[in-house]
């Protein structure tokens, strides 16, 4: 019976496989406005001692800290204020997604710049539960980067008993295996990239680029293309579904082999926040090749920081 042998047939292919699906198709697409829609502006303390003061979405607003227009979301630090040092820092914005995106999920985002700047932490990331039990639904930093220096990092941090093979299936550099928050001051399971184009002032003079995470229960992955490079079509389009299967070496791997993602993992809030100096930034100023002190170079530098922020084409998250 040709019914039942299709049902035989699909049944046998996915058991057989046993694999999570690598098509998705779109649940949200954060555009211009959708970003304040979407995403709440927190005025939050930095757990990370930033010299940054998290003002709320109406100062963001009034400061011009978030733009949007019909095409573009723009998200950045105050520039014009020289500081006080026994105030508050300079100030900045935190975005939360108000929406979750757990295991099966993709997001994909197409930025055309990134915060640069000597003493900026720029990230844009996730995290289980609104980090409010933190790190047990775990943390994935897609985009992170300090001071300029270096390329991109993609960082895991979990609760322990989470530990990433030496070798594997990506075209980044792996770090610490550890994702275990307890080991060696919160370092996380990291991967650098080794494209430039990945991080900062090289990625904003090259027109910026594509980064993408999927999260299943097999691995996250995390991708990057520059602009300009052989992109994807289902990304470079923006499809409404997309295939991760045909999007080749990911430049960050992290696979389940010892490490249950779907226990480590719970759903995701997305994060898009800009720090200065604080427990990364500012420790490793010194030896960045940037001026004076991080503290004293923030407080007293305003106009270094007019090209400190992001500029989103768009962020889209599939399921
Ligand atoms: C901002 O981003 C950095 C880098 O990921 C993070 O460590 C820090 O905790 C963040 N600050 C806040 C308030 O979320
Ligand atoms: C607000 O920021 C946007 C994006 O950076 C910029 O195009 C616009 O001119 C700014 N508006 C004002 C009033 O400064
Ligand atoms: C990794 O994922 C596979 C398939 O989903 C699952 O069978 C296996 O138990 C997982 N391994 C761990 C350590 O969680």
């Amino acid at each position: 019976m040709a019914i039942y042998s299709i049902w035989s047939l699909s049944f046998f292919l996915v058991f057989a496989s046993m694999a999570w699906a690598a098509t998705y198709t779109v649940s949200e697409k954060y555009v211009g406005q959708d970003f304040l829609n979407g995403f709440t502006v927190q005025n939050i303390a930095d757990p990370t001692h930033g010299r940054v003061n998290y003002v709320n979405a109406a100062t963001a607003a009034s400061d011009n800290l978030t733009f949007a227009s019909s095409t573009n979301f723009v998200a950045r630090a105050d520039f014009t204020t020289v500081l006080d040092p026994n105030g508050p820092g300079r100030n900045s914005v935190r975005l939360m997604s108000n929406k979750q995106y757990g295991i099966s999920s993709v997001l994909v985002a197409n930025l055309n710049h990134m915060p640069e700047g000597c003493g900026t932490w720029p990230a844009f990331w996730t995290v289980g539960d609104q980090g409010d039990d933190w790190p047990n639904s775990g943390e994935i930093d897609i985009i992170e980067g300090v001071n300029n220096v270096g390329t991109n990092q993609g960082t895991l941090h979990t609760s322990p008993g989470c530990t990433m093979p030496a070798s594997r299936a990506e075209t980044g550099t792996a770090l610490q295996s550890d994702c275990d928050t307890a080991v060696n001051g919160n370092a996380g399971c990291g991967v650098s990239f080794n494209d430039a184009r990945s991080f900062g002032p090289t990625f904003n003079s090259n027109g910026g680029g594509w980064y993408a995470m999927e999260l299943t229960g097999d691995f996250i992955k995390i991708w990057f293309w520059p602009r300009g490079t052989s992109v994807p079509s289902d990304v470079s389009s923006d499809s409404s579904s997309i295939d991760t299967d045909n999007w080749g070496t990911p430049v960050a791997y992290f696979p389940n082999t010892s490490c249950s993602l779907t226990s480590h993992f719970g759903p995701q809030n997305i994060i898009i926040n800009l720090t200065f100096c604080g427990d990364w930034a500012g420790a490793v100023y010194p030896s960045s090749g940037c001026p004076s002190t991080c503290v004293d170079y923030v407080n007293n530098n305003p106009a270094e920081f007019e090209n400190a922020y992001f500029d989103f084409l768009s962020l889209t998250a599939y399921t």
